[in-house]
């Protein structure tokens, strides 16, 4: 459907194919991307699937509920573009998303 860039905060990119209705974390740990350990598996209740949006991408990954909103606010690093990427679910609009890894979870 379309590729995104996770870029370790080292510096390193990996660029990924995605399909449309799957979370950006599942994404990452599809494709090993370092740092995405999603130990809830998804339930928006660990924190450890913190990524850093690009700025021109933060309004397409949509909306933070007061769950994730709460969740972030528990991670170090947070920064105004963050998101939890188990509760971003990709589609077409974000054939071409960049996001970071914070240091933390390296
Ligand atoms: S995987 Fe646990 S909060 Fe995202």
């Amino acid at each position: 459907m379309g590729r995104i860039t996770f870029i370790e905060h080292s510096g390193t990119a990996h660029v990924v194919e995605i399909e449309a209705g799957q979370s950006l974390m599942q994404a990452a740990v599809d494709n090993g991307i370092p740092g995405i350990d999603a130990d809830c598996g998804g339930a928006c209740a660990c924190g450890t699937c913190h990524v850093i949006v690009d700025e021109q991408w933060i309004d397409a990954t949509g909306g933070i509920n007061a769950d994730e909103q709460g969740m972030l606010g528990l991670t170090p690093e947070i920064t105004d573009t963050s998101r939890l990427s188990c509760q971003v679910t990709l589609s077409e609009a974000l054939d071409g998303l960049i996001v970071r890894l914070p240091e933390f979870q390296m």
